[in-house]
């Protein structure tokens, strides 16, 4: 695959032209320098070819889509309400999904109000609202080794220091977090936040254990340090017990969850949101005030009447169902084909599965071989701040259909073996 950077980009540009052209990039700033392309966005380019079988993007199955129920929905909103629906609504989102949102994030244990839940376009957005509220350049932000390559983006993009803490089956180890917040302490360094993905990780599948989720929780109030839970798989368990969210164990008000309906509705809505305390609202409302003015008006309502209508557990137990049939194609397949040396995570539920190949051989140098065999992942050293884990890679369950999956694994089971 050819990859231009933006400096060869430029001197082909300045090739195809016969005039004198200045490097306009001189003209940006640090922030906008120090903003690194998306690998996975990059990738899914290449992958996104009819003819293979796609295990990059984290895509929902568009079979999902509850197209019916919004059609529906939509034609009445616009019957009835279109004058509200078509018009610019408040910053922090329309109350009526404001409210159903609360609701729902209230099931376990935690009562939430509306007042706690601001809108967001995905929890893409959300991640760059926290980013921009609190991260000055060179602070500190943790999280897992991997994480989730649209976070790393976000903190990057405020030129936060990222440190990565290692995972086991059992989610961060927090005796190596432990140790790396006494470190910086002894330097009077503290981080901004910990940012986790405790439900099946993107891009690892992991699940944080209870007694891990209530040691962070101590470990941040020990250190008196935010926690930043970004949690868009939890409803997708497909075995095994729940584990209850980190913002339902928490007792100093000391965390803030982003959620989405990307994944269980879909991702073309647009719709996320962040529950903080209340004393974090404010700057949160105003931070995005710069950015949209206001998410839009029409998909807030058309979800807030789906909620209302009682819809999603229906919805969610549909999602279940299928990619649970999906997530076991997958593991049959790759128990029986993989060659000795490669291991891979045997999640509960979401839409990932991570694959560890022997430490001599690297993902990354496998790629383009692998989309010569028609099969795509994306590379696991893409969701390491440390720029490790060239021997890893993630690839999606949720998108191709069981018999792709069978194929697919196949074809890079094949590949692998070669390689060896
Ligand atoms: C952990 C995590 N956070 C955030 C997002 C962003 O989702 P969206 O902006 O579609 O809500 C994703 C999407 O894959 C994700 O996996």
């Amino acid at each position: 695959m050819l990859v231009y950077d933006s400096k060869q980009l430029f001197m082909k540009y300045l090739k195809g032209r016969r005039r004198l052209v200045k490097d306009l990039t001189v003209f940006y700033s640090r922030a906008a320098r120090n903003m690194k392309r998306s690998e996975i966005r990059e990738l899914l380019k290449v992958a996104r070819k009819p003819d293979i079988i796609s295990f990059a993007g984290g895509l929902p199955d568009p079979k999902t889509f509850p197209i019916k129920d919004l059609e529906e929905i939509s034609c009445e909103l616009l019957r009835e309400k279109g004058a509200l629906a078509l018009q610019y609504g408040p910053t922090e989102g329309e109350p009526p999904l404001r409210e159903e949102i609360a609701k729902w994030m209230s099931y376990e244990k935690a009562s939430i109000k509306p007042e706690n839940i601001l809108i967001t376009a995905g929890s893409q957005q959300g991640l760059d609202i926290i980013s921009k509220v609190f991260l000055d350049p060179n602070d500190i932000v943790v999280m897992e080794l991997p994480s989730y390559i649209g976070g790393l983006q976000a903190f990057n993009a405020y030129r936060a220091k990222m440190i990565g803490v290692p995972q086991d089956a059992q989610g961060m180890r927090m005796d190596n977090l432990s140790k790396l917040l006494a470190k910086l302490a002894k330097k009077n360094r503290k981080p901004k936040f910990i940012y986790v993905v405790p439900d099946f990780q993107n891009p690892s599948g992991i699940t944080m254990t209870l007694q891990r989720r209530k040691t962070l929780l101590e470990i941040a109030y020990q250190y008196d340090i935010p926690i930043i839970e970004d949690s868009p798989y939890r409803e997708l368990r497909y075995r095994g017990k729940s584990v209850p969210a980190i913002y339902n164990l928490d007792t100093q008000d000391q965390i803030i969850a982003l959620g989405t309906f990307s994944k269980l509705l879909c991702p073309g809505l647009r719709i996320g949101w962040i529950m903080a305390p209340i004393e974090w609202m404010d700057r949160m409302i105003v931070a995005k005030q710069s950015m949209d003015l206001c998410s839009p008006s029409y998909t807030q309502l058309m979800v807030a009447e789906y909620l209302k209508r009682g819809l999603l557990p229906k919805q969610i137990r549909k999602l279940r169902d299928l990619y649970n049939g999906k997530l076991e194609v997958m593991l049959k397949t790759l128990k029986h084909h993989m060659p000795e040396g490669v291991r891979w995570s045997k999640p509960d539920g979401g839409l990932f599965l991570w694959l560890e190949l022997p430490k001599n051989l690297s993902a990354n140098d496998l790629f383009p071989k692998a989309i010569e065999n028609k099969v795509a992942y994306v590379v696991g050293s893409a969701f390491h701040c440390d720029g490790k884990g060239q021997n890893t890679a993630r690839i999606n369950f949720s998108y191709s259909t069981e018999q792709q999956i069978s194929e697919g694994i196949q074809r890079l089971a094949e590949m692998l073996k070669e390689s060896m």
